[in-house]
């Protein structure tokens, strides 16, 4: 798949088939997310990959927790694109079914510029996962909300203090197309100031 087209066949997907993803393609997947630049050229970033479904359940409980708490005055929101509060409960508590979990870690840093540098590269990393899934017909969801539960992920996948949490995705094939969220000023006239 053409790179323009994996940009814009991307979306934030929240239901899965429970087929599993053939660890070839999350080798492959990930070798794109380990091609991502990074600052100073540290390659900084790590990829915890969870397969078990005991794990990502209890993943899980600890998301939907974090969800209900956090959309319990919500009002209907575009962040969860066109999901009910119970649609979006039940994709927190299994991540969507998905056969797959992808946490992205960075170092851990004890400066501002050096986090922030860490966090772009990471992110440049994720961004890379998440086309490259694209490309290959799977499904993935950027994921920051299960940080608000940072300190059970912490034990439940064995990340040390060492590490901080960037990110978390599903992935797998995706069950359904999701809608589409249109694009603000998809014209560019208000998001670009050409200069010269
Ligand atoms: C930094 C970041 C954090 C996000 N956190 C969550 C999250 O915790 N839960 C979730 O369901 N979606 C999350 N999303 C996905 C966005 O809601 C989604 O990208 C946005 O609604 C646009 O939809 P699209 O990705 O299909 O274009 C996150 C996206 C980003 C970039």
């Amino acid at each position: 798949m053409e790179v323009f087209e994996a940009i814009h066949a991307r979306r934030a997907v929240r239901k899965y088939l429970p087929d599993p993803v053939p660890k070839l393609e999350i080798l492959r997947i990930l070798d794109a997310a380990n091609w991502a630049p990074s600052a100073m050229n540290r390659q900084q970033w790590e990829f915890v990959v969870v397969t078990s479904r005991d794990t990502i359940r209890e993943m899980g409980e600890n998301y939907r927790a974090i969800v209900e708490e956090f959309t319990r005055n919500w009002d209907p929101s575009p962040l969860r694109g066109s999901l009910s509060r119970e649609e979006f409960i039940r994709y927190a508590e299994s991540y969507g079914n998905a056969p797959v979990v992808i946490v992205i870690l960075t170092d851990a840093a004890d400066s501002d510029d050096l986090r922030k540098a860490n966090l772009e590269s990471a992110s440049a990393a994720m961004e890379n996962l998440l086309l490259a899934a694209t490309a290959r017909g799977f499904g993935t969801c950027w994921m920051t909300g299960p940080l608000r539960g940072e300190k059970t992920l912490r034990r439940i996948l064995s990340i040390p203090d060492t590490k901080e949490i960037v990110a978390v995705t599903p992935l797998g094939f995706p069950a359904g197309d999701p809608a589409i969220q249109p694009r603000l000023d998809p014209e560019l006239m208000q998001k670009v100031r050409w200069v010269g």
